[in-house]
């Protein structure tokens, strides 16, 4: 079977990660989720006093900090997920509070960010044999990819959904909280002046609003087939 490139973007929530890592342990493939990436170095930003209690962010500081930033996936035998750690930290749970979702959008806007998770993603994925998701895959990071997918639910769906994962997770959330967290960064993720979110003109749209993960599976297992004949 010829092995492709696989990239998913799509807005905030919308069941990219769970669908993207269902595909790739179907197909033996890599997956990367490039959210973490950006929520890690927002963490590491905000550890470092980079981000004011305002939001203000110090970016020459973070510019040159940027290089101390060593990130790796680890395969979590208890879960069978790679979890994100951060300077030799397992940082998976921290990186995925409210508070970094309330400041990656920022810290992902600036170029200097982008350039280097850019970089790192396609030298992940130079070997194909890769499903990766986020906001840019498809456009930016992987254009030539032979499948592009664009996910999207409603908005009440994916705040939901959150929701849900957040309190599994035991975090203190509200649900209104979640909804406004979500209408922001989708906001601040296609209106900014670098790699916004949008669709890469050969993507296909898969809007999973009223889709169980099982009905999203067979639908991408058509495409996956048609492209991997030899
Ligand atoms: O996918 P997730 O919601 O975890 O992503 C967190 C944030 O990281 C997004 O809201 C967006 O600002 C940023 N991001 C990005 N480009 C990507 C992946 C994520 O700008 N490829």
């Amino acid at each position: 079977m010829k092995k492709i490139s696989i990239a998913i973007d799509g807005t905030s929530s919308s069941g990219k990660s769970s669908f993207a890592r269902k595909i790739a342990e179907k197909l033996g493939y890599a997956y990367v989720d490039t959210g973490a990436m950006y929520r890690a170095v927002t963490l590491y930003a905000m550890r470092s006093g980079f981000i004011e209690s305002d939001g203000t962010i110090d970016v020459p500081g973070l510019i040159v900090g940027l290089p101390d930033v060593r990130m790796e996936f680890i395969l979590n035998p208890q879960t069978g997920s790679n979890e994100l750690w951060l300077n030799g930290e397992n940082v998976e749970q921290q990186i995925r509070s409210i508070e970094v979702s309330d400041q990656v959008s920022a810290v992902s806007q600036l170029p200097e960010v982008r350039e280097q998770l850019v970089l790192l993603q396609q030298q992940m994925g130079a070997a194909k044999g890769i499903v990766m998701d986020g906001r840019d895959i498809g456009t930016v990071v992987f254009p030539q990819a032979e499948l592009k997918i664009f996910m999207t639910a409603d908005p009440e769906v994916r705040a939901m959904r959150r929701y849900k994962e957040l309190l599994d997770k035991k975090q203190k959330v509200s649900l209104e909280e979640i909804m406004e967290n979500i209408r922001k960064r989708d906001l601040a993720d296609t209106t900014r002046a670098v790699s916004p979110l949008k669709k890469a003109p050969d993507a296909l749209t898969l809007d999973n609003s009223r889709m169980s993960i099982e009905e999203q599976i067979a639908w991408v297992e058509e495409k996956i087939r048609h492209l991997t004949e030899e």
